[in-house]
């Protein structure tokens, strides 16, 4: 990968600073930030609403960004629904979707608890029921288990298609074909998987996608929900308001048919245009050298957990990003994350918002976890393998 670290504010305002938070939320490059600036200092109207110049540029950027980031996944532009990031996505798949024939919901414990909870809410409430896919003690979810879980009563499946605390990836055209096997959809958390690996959605059989922008390089509050464009029509409405609908009476209202039935209200027009300007800069990187160099960066980060005698949650066997969550023997978690920022490292610490699956995996007491990114170099994780060999050393 070239270097591309001169492309981030932060790294040059930071030239010491080692930023391994990326599954967090990453680093934004010049091109994204400018991308929403224009937006307010060019034109800064309404979209799909004024019919000033002003008002036909921002409708005319929206519709670039709409095709960028929808090819970019490999889905259809008409299937996009703009939401603030990929829980509000989620959630929104989850109370839209149709549970009237069949209500059961197989997800697995490894999910974030943006996928959890709007589900484990749904059940709660009565209106569905729910089966948590088990792990083994290194995470893995094995297709065994799906089998036994996925059947002609299930109406929805819902993963990631990377998880945030090991950086496994899971390829899903299988779990896709199951899924449809037993007339079930399959809705994918892709808000680990987008940002860090080539994603199809055609090609792959999903039927909804979830992602975050500012995990993908772009700005927060923006995200998007990708649908087959055909499962729109069989969505509920989830919030309503300014664009949802095309004729309102006092006694009644007729919603539109198409994306613009979810997306109540003005919308986030700069995290629009930076989002896309986020999938213009990766696909100039291109996906499959974004995968190479994350492969090399965890090549490299676990031999320096070893070196540290850390224990590695995951398998090594795993097709992963540069994610390792880990713990440091007798150190707390948030000890080792604040020692290692007094030496210009940035992780996390904690559960990661995947409290069951962090405790299927024998973290109880959460973990600290270190992830890569495009900007992140051998050199980086050469410095965070010296900064973990200084706090083993306390220990
Ligand atoms: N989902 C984000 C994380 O894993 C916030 O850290």
């Amino acid at each position: 990968m070239k270097d591309i670290r001169k492309d981030f504010p932060i790294l040059t305002a930071n030239p010491k600073l080692v930023y391994l938070d990326s599954a967090c939320t990453s680093l934004k490059p010049s091109q994204v930030i400018e991308a929403g600036m224009a937006y307010y200092r060019e034109f800064g109207a309404c979209g799909g609403r004024s019919s000033h110049r002003l008002g036909r540029k921002t409708n005319d950027k929206l519709d670039d960004a709409r095709g960028t980031v929808a090819s970019f996944v490999g889905g259809e532009s008409e299937g996009l629904v703009w939401t603030k990031n990929a829980t509000e996505a989620l959630n929104l798949v989850a109370n839209a979707f149709d549970f009237s024939k069949k209500r059961k919901v197989v997800t697995t414990i490894m999910e974030h608890h943006a996928v959890l909870l709007p589900f484990m809410k749904l059940r709660d409430e009565g209106k569905i029921t729910l089966e948590m896919v088990p792990c083994d003690a290194q995470g893995e979810v094995s297709m065994e288990a799906w089998e036994g879980a996925v059947d002609g009563e299930t109406a929805l499946v819902a993963t990631n298609s990377s998880t945030n605390t090991t950086g496994r990836r899971a390829d899903l055209r299988r779990l896709a074909s199951l899924s449809h096997d037993n007339g079930a959809l399959i809705c994918v958390d892709g808000a680990q998987g987008v940002p860090h690996n080539r994603t199809d959605m055609k090609r792959d059989g999903y039927d909804f996608l979830c992602f975050s922008g500012h995990k993908m390089l772009g700005p927060t509050g923006i995200g998007a929900m990708m649908a087959r464009k055909e499962h729109l029509k069989n969505l509920k409405e989830f919030m309503v308001g300014g664009g949802t609908v095309s004729t309102v009476t006092c006694g009644q209202a007729n919603y539109m048919n198409d994306h613009t039935r979810f997306e109540a209200g003005i919308q986030h027009y700069a995290g629009i245009m930076g989002l896309s300007a986020a999938c213009q800069y990766l696909k100039g990187l291109g996906m499959d050298e974004v995968a190479k160099h994350e492969k090399d960066l965890a090549e490299a980060m676990l031999k320096e957990l070893k070196d540290a005698g850390a224990t590695v949650y995951g398998s090594e066997s795993m097709e992963k990003s540069a994610i390792y969550s880990f713990n440091i023997r007798n150190a707390k978690a948030h000890d080792v994350g604040l020692m290692l920022d007094k030496m210009d490292i940035a992780v996390r610490s904690g559960f990661f918002c995947a409290q069951p699956g962090m405790e299927a995996m024998g973290a109880h007491d959460g973990a600290v976890r270190a992830s890569g990114y495009v900007y992140n170099t051998l050199d980086d994780v050469k410095r965070f393998g010296e900064a973990l060999a200084k706090v083993k050393a306390l220990y």
